[in-house]
């Protein structure tokens, strides 16, 4: 006999309350806190009897194994979706439960019915259950990415225990796609799809069944304003893997980025663009991200940088320009804002480069987001160049931890940075002291740089000889 308690949850948090609030204390959140009913479950999903006590005796023994025990079968699935396998860490783990979240439009359908093509041609069992979309929207969309001939079960269902019971029937399917989460809802849960509770009971029984047939299941979860997977927040910590999919407004690339992964690395990307034929693989992101550079330009330098395992490199946009506001504008798109104020700092402190009455923008092109510190000294060029109107050149890459003290300290992996920038035609390098003597690419001049100082005396002599700066009119 299941008893319905009633408890009033933030449906941004998961925070649970006695009674109705206006505003969260978990989260700061107003008008988020709603009422949610919900038959009072044990863990396992069985009904908690009224009084039942876990005394003694009421378990059952298990048998204990050793790390070094064999694994019937191999543990991982290649979907053939080469930057895919890549994010997840080698292809998909049996009985492993991935929640991948984007804003919506972003292309998370799209990637999945393509990888779910590929398994299924492979002679894999897979079964994609839609909660959004009817059956032949699906197929209109197979249909348009060529899909078609592909043996993918389909369903547009939401009901999760409907749901476990057809999976139950037949082989065990390989892998099984929830497009979305936030759709589903199981007869446990009173309220409505998409509140916290349904989303993780829902999760939580889909969980168990993937654990327990080894059916790799992907669940899809869209994302609010605030960059969060909104409900599916309360499953990050129960699924094995969360990846998020991200792209730029008026890009076509889309990044897949792992943000945890019990199987795999959490710094590895899968770069994708979007055609009009679906979702295409980007082997080498670099070509990518340096197309179309304006090359006469102030204000752009390359960064040479890595994504996991693997270097990209990309370009650094800076305009610097007089402000009329009192406090100037800060704009940053793709790099941390705090660390771009650092910087600012630095070269304030100790190269006499004053901000202050500038506005500054900064963008990463191609809506890569970079979180490495070795962009500091890219950035700093950058800059510098905005501000001094010299061109750095443009078969130059850099990288660089910038201290607070002005040092240039050395950064990890300089040698694939190195390399990358030679295979894509750079024939310099400005990079920290220690990463010339240990990494010496033939064809690849490298400037090594001990202080930020002596970096921006460099740009500002080449603007100086150009003839610049602030001569407007000059080409
Ligand atoms: P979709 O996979 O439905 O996004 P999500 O599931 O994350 O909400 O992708 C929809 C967008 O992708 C839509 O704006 C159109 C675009 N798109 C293409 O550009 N090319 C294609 O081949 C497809 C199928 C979609
Ligand atoms: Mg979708």
């Amino acid at each position: 006999m299941a008893r319905t308690t009633t408890t009033y949850v933030c449906q941004s948090c998961g925070a649970t309350y006695g009674r109705w609030q206006g505003k969260c204390e978990s989260c700061g959140g107003w008008n988020t806190i709603a009422e949610e009913s919900v038959a009072a479950t044990g863990v396992g999903g069985a009904p908690v009897k009224g009084g039942a006590k876990a005394g003694k005796g009421r378990g059952r023994a298990f048998a204990l194994a050793g790390l070094d025990g064999m694994n019937d079968q191999a543990p991982r699935t290649e979907t053939q979706v080469g930057e895919l396998d890549r994010v997840f860490g080698g292809g998909l783990v049996k009985g492993s439960v991935i929640l991948i979240g984007g804003d919506p439009g972003i292309g998370k359908s799209t990637l999945l019915i393509q990888a779910s093509a590929r398994l299924a041609r492979m002679g894999h069992r897979v079964v994609y259950i839609s909660g959004e979309e009817a059956v032949g929207q699906v197929r209109l969309r197979a249909e348009r990415l060529g899909l078609t001939a592909s043996p993918v079960e389909l369903a547009a269902e939401t009901n999760v225990e409907d749901i476990v019971a057809t999976l139950s029937e037949g082989p065990v399917p390989r892998l099984v796609v929830i497009d979305s989460i936030q759709t589903m809802w199981t007869d446990t849960v009173e309220s409505a799809p998409g509140t916290v509770s349904q989303v993780r009971s829902a999760a939580q029984v889909l969980i168990r069944f993937a654990k327990k047939a080894g059916s790799a299941v992907i669940l899809v979860g869209h994302v609010t304003k605030d960059g969060q997977i909104a409900g599916p927040r309360v499953v990050e910590h129960m699924v094995d893997a969360v990846m998020s999919f991200e792209g730029e407004g008026g890009h076509h690339f889309r990044i897949l980025r792992a943000v945890k992964n019990r199987f795999g690395p959490t710094d590895e990307i899968g770069v994708f663009e979007m055609t009009g034929k679906g979702l295409r693989e980007v082997p080498n992101p670099s070509e990518l991200f340096l197309a179309g550079r304006d090359l006469g330009a102030p204000g752009t330098a390359v960064f040479a940088g890595m994504e996991g395992t693997r270097p990209v490199l990309v370009e650094i946009q800076a305009l610097v320009a007089p402000s009329t506001l009192g406090t100037p504008r800060r704009a940053v798109v793709g790099w941390d804002p705090a660390r771009l104020s650092m910087v600012l700092a630095v070269l304030d402190a100790h190269c006499g480069v004053r901000l202050g009455g500038h506005d500054v923008y900064l963008n990463v092109a191609g809506g890569l987001r970079i979180a490495e510190p070795a962009a500091d000294l890219a950035v700093a060029a950058a800059l510098v160049s905005s501000l001094s109107g010299a061109v750095l050149p443009a078969d130059a890459a850099y990288f660089g931890e910038v201290s607070l003290s002005g040092a240039v300290r050395p950064v990890a992996q300089a040698a694939a940075r190195l390399k990358e920038a030679k295979k894509l035609g750079f024939t310099k390098a400005v990079v920290p002291e220690i990463a010339r003597g240990e990494t010496v690419e033939p064809g690849l001049s490298v400037q090594a740089v001990t202080n930020l100082s002596t970096l921006v005396a460099d740009i500002a002599a080449s603007g100086v000889a150009r003839g610049k700066p602030g001569s407007p009119g000059d080409d």
